[in-house]
């Protein structure tokens, strides 16, 4: 569990929560409920419910990142907030606590998926494609392998294939070709190298994004294994950790994770969908936040 004690010197995010206006409706807070932030980042929509649960409310939140319950630990200042270094695909566990306990369940839980922009502007992570620190990528830094080691040794057909499942790379062939070409003189160690590397497979932009935009999600989501994550999660750890009747929000950022969402509410002895399309942002949101562009989100009843 994460203390608040040096909370004060900690930085404080950057990040601007997105639907928070939807996220706070869906959940349906009521004073004195237990809430679950899997993904609590810097603590953005986790504050906002915190307002609504009052004195006798609890919030568990859970990242994966250590470096974001610190900064979460500066903003959640509330005795019924507690902070834990897991991914949510363990929330069942964390929720059991001591050994022998059975997991007591919870009233609500949100997901928001995907990368802070804490995360994306710390140069040392290498989520930034104009960053000079190692290409890591991990959320958490303490377990499995940065991105950059895995680039070293990946089969160039294996990479192929990441990008093209996972980044919807219609040029995963030649980039995958040229990461591994760039291995014996250059290899690819840095955002900004992956960034020139993948400009310079595919000749420079191709409309409003970046052309390595494709190939940082997908490395992303390979080097964490994001989808195992919330698939397992879907299927095991919140339904077990959640009352019947209680609520699951879940935020996405592309295609593929909204897929996920979408086929595990669709499951109707499970969950009964609150959302049949998915929400997004109004063009205000988005134009105050670029950001909330891709976020889409869907709320289903634990059945
Ligand atoms: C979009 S941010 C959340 C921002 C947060 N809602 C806020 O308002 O500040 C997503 C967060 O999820 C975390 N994360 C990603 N996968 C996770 C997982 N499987 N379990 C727990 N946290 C995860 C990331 O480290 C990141 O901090």
């Amino acid at each position: 569990m994460i203390e608040r004690s040096d909370a004060e010197k900690l930085p404080r995010s950057c990040h601007i929560p997105v639907l928070v206006a939807e996220v706070l409706e869906w959940l349906c807070v009521r004073p004195g409920q237990r809430i679950v932030d899997g993904t609590v980042g810097g603590g953005g929509h986790a504050s906002r419910i915190l307002d609504q649960l009052g004195r006798d409310g609890r919030l568990l939140g859970l990242d994966r990142d250590p470096a974001m319950l610190e900064m979460a630990a500066t903003v959640l200042d509330h005795p019924g907030c507690s902070l834990h270094h897991a991914s949510y695909s363990q929330l069942a566990n964390v929720l059991s606590g001591e050994a022998g306990r059975p997991p007591c369940e919870v009233d609500a839980i949100l997901l928001d998926l995907g990368l802070s922009s804490d995360q994306l502007s710390d140069e040392g992570r290498g989520f930034g494609f104009e960053h000079d620190g190692p290409l890591d990528l991990r959320f958490d830094s303490s377990c499995g392998r940065a991105a950059w080691e895995w680039l070293a040794t990946v089969e160039e057909r294996e990479l192929e294939q990441c990008l093209r499942e996972w980044g919807d790379e219609p040029e995963s062939r030649r980039i995958a070709s040229e990461l591994v070409r760039r291995r014996k003189a250059t290899p690819v160690r840095t955002g900004r190298g992956l960034a020139e590397a993948v400009s310079e497979a595919v000749g420079g932009r191709r409309g409003r994004r970046h052309p390595a935009t494709r190939v940082f999600q997908a490395l992303r989501i390979a080097v964490n294994d994001e989808l195992v994550h919330l698939e397992r999660a879907l299927s095991d750890s919140l339904p077990a950790s959640l009352v019947p009747g209680g609520r699951l929000v879940i935020i996405s950022f592309h295609s593929l994770e909204d897929r996920i969402v979408k086929r595990a509410f669709g499951k109707q002895d499970t969950w009964t969908k609150l959302t049949q399309k998915s929400v997004r942002p109004t063009p205000r949101e988005e134009r105050v936040n670029p950001r909330s562009r891709s976020a889409r989100l869907r709320a289903a009843i634990r059945a």
